[in-house]
């Protein structure tokens, strides 16, 4: 089994053993009574979203990007970024029939090495106890977190003034705000991320902040230098969910409560799932993390 740095051509293997093993783990992991989404194949959107995605990270992270190759076949995978002096991993998914036998292990080991010159690390894991394993035993804090979703009390919405759309101009800002909370700007992901999701900003006289939000409504990353600005951000998101759409926060720990209490408000139900991995940092705050930009 060799591991060896990911090619442009191990995208579609890589992204095929990615699916289904966030299918198992999500089935496993899920609380009993909990509805997910039926299995199937990957859909359009989700593949799509998860190529350019890997296409990005190989254009400026390709030191931070591992596959596990064994006789020709990629059985693994590791995406790893640094923005500033922050190493973040991005994914990390073994094919199910060859998990639990080391090969995540030796991945992690080669993404590590592009943490080297970094002073902090993150990671959102999911609830797989082999994942949290491999973790805490990197030296990572894992810090519990909350998924709030389902859909908004669209009666519960409140007026929020101050927030507008935002366009590639508040890219200093936003890199701005990202330095103070977790001393790292998201840097080239504002390219993907604006050209992927809609971008809210809030510049007021005490303080600004912004946030990604996906077509359900979803904040996909929010960061802001008060509780007020990230209150009225994520407000702002959820307003823009369509009646009846799915809308989820993830990520949340116990120091976004600022977060569950809006969650709340909207009518979102709230369970655990996974855990805020953090290497010499606290968790920032107010802040959602994005699970692939983190
Ligand atoms: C997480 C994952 C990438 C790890 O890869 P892997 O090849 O299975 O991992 P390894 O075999 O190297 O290590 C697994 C560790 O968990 C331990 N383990 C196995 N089953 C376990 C269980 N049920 N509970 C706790 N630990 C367990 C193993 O003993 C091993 O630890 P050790 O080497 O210190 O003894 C892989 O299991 C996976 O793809 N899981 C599903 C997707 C996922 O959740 N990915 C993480 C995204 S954040």
């Amino acid at each position: 089994m060799l591991i060896r740095p990911m090619r442009d051509d191990d995208i579609a293997a890589a992204r095929g053993l990615t699916h289904d093993a966030l299918e198992i783990v999500r089935a496993t992991t899920r609380p009993p009574g909990t509805p997910g989404p039926p299995p199937g194949p990957p859909s359009p959107s989700w593949s799509g979203l998860w190529t350019r995605r890997a296409k990005h990270f190989l254009q400026h992270d390709p030191d931070g990007c591992w596959v596990a190759d064994r006789d020709g076949e990629v059985v693994g995978v590791a995406l790893s970024l640094r923005r500033d002096k922050l190493w973040g991993l991005s994914s990390f998914f073994v094919r199910p029939d060859q998990q639990g036998a080391g090969i995540g292990t030796a991945l992690l080991d080669a993404a590590l090495t592009y943490s080297q010159g970094c002073l902090r690390g993150i990671i959102i894991s999911t609830g797989d106890p082999r994942a949290a394993r491999r973790y805490r035993l990197a030296g990572f804090t894992l810090h519990p977190t909350i998924r709030a979703s389902g859909t908004v009390d669209r009666r519960a919405l409140p007026v929020v003034d101050g927030v507008r759309e935002g366009s590639p101009g508040d890219r200093d800002l936003c890199d701005s705000v990202d330095r103070q909370l977790r001393g790292a700007a998201h840097g080239a992901d504002h390219e993907f991320l604006g050209s992927e999701f809609g971008l809210l900003v809030c510049d007021t006289l005490t303080g600004s902040g912004y946030s990604y939000v996906d077509d359900a409504g979803s904040p996909v990353v929010l960061a802001a230098t008060t509780r007020k600005i990230a209150q009225r951000l994520l407000w702002s998101a959820l307003a823009r969910s369509p009646e009846g759409a799915q809308v989820h926060i993830d990520f949340l720990s116990a120091a976004q409560e600022w977060a569950v209490d809006v969650a709340l408000a909207a009518g979102l139900p709230l369970r655990p799932e996974g855990y805020l991995c953090l290497r010499h940092m606290r968790p920032p705050a107010p802040y959602i993390p994005s699970g692939a930009f983190l």
